[in-house]
C-alpha cells in the first residue's frame, strides 16, 4: 500500500521526504516521488526502480532546490497504471502548480476524468488519483484557497483516501484528508509534518495527532487546524507514540503476522472498491480481457500452490454456484506434469499473491501453450505472471511480509468470488437482484472480519489451554473444507505441530482410525445446510476422545453439545464464510505459535516466495 509524507517548515525538506520514504519501505512499494514548492514554483521528481526507487529517487533529486520549505512525498503501490513513472505520485495539475499524492482509490474516477477531460483538462497518467490534481486545480481557479479546494475536490469523489496537496501559489501550506486510509499529523517547533504511518517522521515530530476519517487538515510551520468536509473546525485526538522505529514498522503490532491478520478488513475493502459500474455490471479495470471472450467460456481450472491453492479451492464452489460452469482446481506443480486437456473455452486462472511462484507461473505458461486463455489472480502489480498471463485481477492487500498468507487469503477469495459474479452476470445464470444482493454481502464481509478480530482475548484462551496438544484434525464441508485446509495449514507452519484438513464426511473413510484422547479436532460449522451433518461428525469424535473446537456462528446454540470449545463468528452467506472463518483460525495459530516461542514471521524452512520447484 502507499507510503505519504509531508513537511511544512523544514529547512531540510528533501532530507526529511527521502528520509520518511526510506523508512516506509517496509509497507512495498515500486515507484516514488516528491514535490518540493517555492513561491511560484511546485519542482517534482518521481522515479520507478521497484525496490530502488527511493535511491532512484535521491539521485533524481541531485539538482533540487535547496530553499523549499515545504514538500510532499510518496511511495506508489500499483493499483491503477503499469508501475512506471509516469504514473507514480505527486500528480500536477494542468497548470504544474498544484501537486497530490494520494493512497487509496478513488472509486469513480473514470466518470470525473471524462468530465474533467470535457472540460479542457489533460491527463498525464492512468491513475485514478490524478483526478485530485485536476479537480484542486478547478477549485483554486474558481478562487478557493487551497484548503476548501480540497474540501470541494472530496464532495466528488467516492471511495478510499488518505490524500495531500500542495500548490505554489500557497507555498507554506500543506492540505491533508482522510478517507479509510490512514494518516497521521505531526508537529515540532515551527514545522508541521504529515505521514501515513508514524515511522516517517519518528525522531522529527515530537507531538502526534490521529485523522479521523473525513477530516481535513491544514498544515503550516506554526501547526495545523482541522475541519470536517462541511468546514466546521474540529480537534484532532493526540495520540501517545513511545515506540522505537522497528515497533513502529509494525504499526505497534508484535510481529507483521499480526499486523497483517489486523489489516484484512482495510485489505477487502481495498479488493473490493471501484468494481460496480453505474448500471450495476461487475468490473475489472484491469483485466484485459473482454466481456466476449468471457461469455464464451465453457470451462474453468484454476492452478496455484498452498493458501492460493486453498482460496482456489473456495472459487470453485462460487463459479460453479452462479455461473453454472464446470470447474477444476489444481495444485499447480502437478498441473504441467499430467498432461492436461486444454479444449476450446478452457479459461485458465492462476492465482498466486506474489506473482512469482515458480510452480504457479509454469502451470500458467503449459496452459498457453496448449491454447488456455490464463487469467492472473495476484497481490503485486506487473508480476512476472501478471505479465505473462492474458489477463489479470488484482488483490489489493497491500505488502504481505510474513511467511504465511493471511490477507492474501482472505483478498483473493473476495477477488475470485466476484469474478464469479462477473461471469454469472454475463451468462445470465443468476436474476440481476441475485448479484446486487451477493455483490452487497460480498462487500459487508469487510465488517464482519473487523468484529470477529475483536473477539481475539476469546481464542487467545483457547490456544492457552489447548498449546500442548500435539495432533490436530482441522473438519469441514462444502466450503468449510477449503477453510480447514487452510486453518490446518497455518498451524502447521507457524506451530509445527501435525495438523491435517480433512472433509469431515472423509473421516470415517480412514483417518478416524487416529481419533483418540489428546487428538484435537477443530470443525468449521458454519454453514446451516451442512450443520446437521458436522455435528453428528464431531459426535462421533468425541465419542473417541477428542477435544472438540468448533467455529460456530453466534446464533448456534445447539453446537455446545458436541464442542468443549465453541470460537464464535458473525453468520454471513455459506459462500463468504471462509473469509470470515479463517480469521479465528489464524488467529488460533497464531496464539499457540507465540505461547510455543516460534518466530511467526518467519517459520523454520519456509521461505516467503518459491521460486524453485
Ligand atoms: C502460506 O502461508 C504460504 N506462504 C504458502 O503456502 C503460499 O501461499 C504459497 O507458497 C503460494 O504463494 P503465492 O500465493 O505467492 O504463489
Amino acid at each position: 500500500m502507499c507510503g505519504i509524507i509531508g513537511v511544512v517548515g523544514a529547512s531540510d525538506t528533501l532530507d526529511v521526504l527521502l528520509e520518511g520514504l526510506e523508512r516506509l519501505e517496509y509497507r512495498g512499494y515500486d515507484s516514488a516521488g516528491v514535490a518540493l514548492v517555492r513561491p511560484g514554483e511546485t519542482w517534482r521528481r518521481r522515479a520507478a526502480a521497484g525496490v530502488e526507487s527511493v535511491a532512484a529517487l535521491r539521485v533524481a533529486c541531485a539538482d533540487a532546490p535547496g530553499d523549499a520549505r515545504t514538500g510532499i512525498g510518496h511511495t506508489r503501490w500499483a493499483t491503477h497504471g503499469a508501475p512506471e513513472a509516469v504514473n507514480a505520485h505527486p500528480h500536477l495539475d494542468c497548470t504544474g502548480r498544484v501537486a497530490v499524492i494520494h493512497n487509496g482509490i478513488i472509486e469513480n474516477h473514470a466518470a470525473v476524468r471524462e468530465e474533467l477531460e470535457a472540460r479542457g483538462h489533460h491527463f498525464a497518467s492512468v491513475t485514478d488519483s490524478e483526478v485530485l490534481a485536476h479537480l484542486v486545480e478547478e477549485s483554486r481557479a474558481a478562487g478557493l484557497d487551497l484548503l476548501d479546494a480540497v474540501r470541494a475536490s472530496l464532495a466528488v469523489v467516492h471511495g478510499a483516501f488518505a490524500v495531500a496537496a500542495v500548490d505554489a501559489d500557497e507555498p507554506e501550506v500543506i492540505v491533508a484528508a482522510r478517507r479509510v486510509s490512514p494518516l497521521i499529523v505531526g508537529t515540532a517547533p515551527g514545522v508541521s509534518y504529515l505521514a501515513s504511518d508514524v515511522p516517517a517522521i519518528l525522531g522529527r515530530a515530537t507531538t502526534f495527532y490521529a485523522v479521523n476519517d473525513d477530516e481535513v487538515v491544514r498544515l503550516g510551520p506554526e501547526g495545523f487546524r482541522a475541519v470536517d468536509l462541511e468546514g466546521s473546525p474540529i480537534r484532532l485526538r493526540q495520540l501517545a507514540i513511545d515506540w522505537d522505529l522497528e515497533t513502529a514498522e509494525k504499526g505497534g503490532h508484535d510481529d507483521f503476522l499480526s499486523k497483517e491478520i489486523a489489516e484484512q478488513p482495510e485489505a477487502l475493502r481495498a479488493t473490493l472498491a471501484d468494481r460496480r459500474r453505474r448500471d450495476g455490471a461487475i468490473t475489472f479495470d484491469e483485466l484485459r480481457i473482454d466481456d466476449d471472450e468471457l461469455v464464451a467460456v465453457r470451462r474453468v481450472v484454476l492452478v496455484a500452490a498452498g493458501t492460493s491453492h486453498h482460496a482456489a479451492l473456495v472459487a470453485k464452489y462460487a463459479i460453479e454456484r452462479w455461473a453454472r460452469l464446470s470447474v477444476e482446481v489444481d495444485i499447480a506443480s502437478e498441473y504441467r506434469y499430467r498432461d492436461p486437456i486444454v479444449e476450446i473455452g478452457t479459461l485458465v486462472i492462476a492465482v498466486s499473491q506474489s506473482g512469482e511462484t515458480i510452480d504457479t507461473i509454469q502451470a500458467a505458461r503449459e496452459a498457453r501453450r496448449r491454447g488456455a486463455r490464463v487469467v492472473a489472480v495476484s497481490n503485486i502489480v506487473d508480476s512476472s505472471l501478471a505479465r505473462e498471463a492474458d489477463a489479470v485481477i488484482y488483490t489489493r492487500a497491500g505488502l504481505e511480509v510474513s511467511v504465511a498468507s493471511t490477507k492474501a487469503f482472505v483478498t483473493q477469495v473476495a477477488a475470485l468470488e466476484l469474478l464469479a459474479l462477473r461471469l454469472a452476470q454475463l451468462r445470465a445464470t443468476l436474476p440481476a437482484s441475485d448479484v446486487e444482493a451477493l455483490f452487497l454481502g460480498l462487500r459487508a464481509v469487510a465488517d464482519q472480519v473487523a468484529a470477529t478480530l475483536a473477539r481475539h482475548d476469546a481464542v487467545r484462551d483457547v490456544a492457552a489451554t489447548l498449546a500442548g496438544a500435539r495432533d490436530f484434525f482441522f473438519l469441514g464441508r462444502h466450503v468449510g473444507f477449503p477453510t480447514a485446509l487452510e486453518g490446518a495449514l497455518k498451524l502447521k507452519e507457524l506451530t509445527y505441530r501435525h495438523a491435517e484438513g480433512y472433509p469431515a464426511g472423509e473421516l470415517k473413510h480412514g483417518p478416524l482410525a487416529l481419533i483418540e484422547p489428546g487428538v484435537v479436532v477443530v470443525a468449521v460449522t458454519t454453514d446451516p445446510a451442512l450443520h446437521a451433518k458436522m455435528l453428528s461428525n464431531l459426535a462421533e469424535v468425541k465419542a473417541r476422545g477428542a477435544t472438540v473446537v468448533a467455529v460456530a456462528t453466534d446464533d448456534d446454540d445447539s453446537v455446545e453439545a458436541v464442542a468443549d470449545f465453541v470460537l464464535r463468528v458473525p453468520a454471513t452467506e455459506p459462500l463468504f464464510t471462509p473469509m470470515v472463518d479463517i480469521v479465528v483460525l489464524q488467529l488460533f495459530a497464531y496464539d499457540t505459535a507465540r505461547l510455543l516461542g516460534r518466530n511467526v514471521d518467519r517459520p523454520r524452512n519456509l521461505a516467503k516466495t518459491v521460486t524453485v520447484e
